[in-house]
């Protein structure tokens, strides 16, 4: 079939399912195009929890999906491609997450929420990159942290907030990837661009970022700025929507260290429109949950939405 069909077909189960589908800004563009709503993941995660829909597909990675059934047990969550994990997650099993913890019985718990649902319900707090600054800074000055799993995120948090965290040392394989030898290179290059980043990214890369913050952020920056041209130091996918609302504008992705194409997810990459058709089509995988651990998980993300 040509995409073009496909899309049709899409839309066509969509309405028979009632289904919604949530694209996270890292999937494919044309995956980006089909979607109901597109978004980073603290959005995705408040639209999934007021979807009013039977079916959400969710084109992103498991622990997305799982965050969207946890958020809403009612609906029929679809995650295109099972495969679509994230190292974050993986990098921090709830067993050796739970032995971390009682290692540190007094701290506060937050986790970014690239974890798994087991990590969620060890967790008091969950946040994502648009809110762990505010999560942060709203426990008491005395109380100690304890911060999970992203270790580049937590050393940036630790920077803006100036308190010192208890870190889990896990980390994003797309955002390890950029170096800053070759994001110099490229600045030379191009003396008018102004480089962006997401906080995941090593510390050197963001040294010498302008601006540090989210998907939404990076690309609400781009619209509101005048600058001409971005050099972005993000998955790739995001450019998609910069060039859609900023058409004029130049995007450059920052350069990942080795010739490969380590600036693209391989698990956000795994959702494509033949992937999303499926799902609608055979109403699989679905995401299933023991409800017991829903419902630990829950209460880490509801305190997240109560704080954002
Ligand atoms: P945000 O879209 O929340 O910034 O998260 C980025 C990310 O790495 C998602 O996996
Ligand atoms: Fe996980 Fe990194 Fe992929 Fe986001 S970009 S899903 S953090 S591996």
């Amino acid at each position: 079939m040509q995409n073009t069909d496909i899309a049709v077909e899409i839309h066509r189960l969509r309405r028979e399912r009632n289904a919604i589908i949530l694209a996270h800004y890292y999937v494919d563009g044309e995956v980006q195009d089909i979607a109901d709503h597109v978004g980073d993941s603290l959005q995705l995660a408040q639209a999934a929890a007021k979807s009013r829909a039977d079916v959400i597909v969710f084109a992103g990675v498991h622990f997305m999906a799982e965050t969207a059934k946890i958020l809403n047990p009612s609906s029929t969550v679809l995650l295109p491609d099972l495969e679509a994990g994230c190292s974050l997650a993986e990098g921090c099993p709830a067993e050796q997450f739970e032995r971390f913890t009682k290692r540190h019985p007094d701290h506060y718990v937050i986790s970014y929420i690239n974890c798994s649902a087991a990590v969620k319900a060890l967790s008091d707090c969950i946040c994502t990159s648009s809110n762990a600054e505010k999560i942060v800074r709203s426990v008491p000055a005395d109380q100690p942290i304890l911060f999970a799993p992203d270790r580049n995120l937590g050393r940036y948090l630790e920077k803006q907030t100036g308190r010192p965290m208890t870190l889990w040392r896990g980390a994003c394989i797309v955002h390890e990837t950029f170096s800053s030898r070759k994001l110099i290179e490229l600045k030379i290059r191009h003396p008018k661009a102004v480089v962006i980043a997401h906080p995941e990214c090593e510390p050197n890369v963001l040294d010498h970022a302008s601006f540090i913050g989210s998907t939404s952020a990076l690309l609400r920056y781009t619209i509101e700025q005048p600058h001409q041209e971005f050099i972005v130091a993000t998955e790739t996918g995001i450019l998609h929507q910069m060039q859609k609302y900023s058409p004029d504008k130049t995007f450059i992705p920052a350069p990942p260290d080795g010739n490969c194409n380590c600036n693209d997810c391989p698990f956000m990459k795994k959702n494509t429109l033949e992937s999303v058709h499926r799902a609608l089509l055979t109403m699989s995988p679905e995401i299933t949950l023991d409800p017991e651990l829903a419902r630990r998980a829950k209460g880490s993300l509801d305190r997240m939405l109560e704080l954002s």
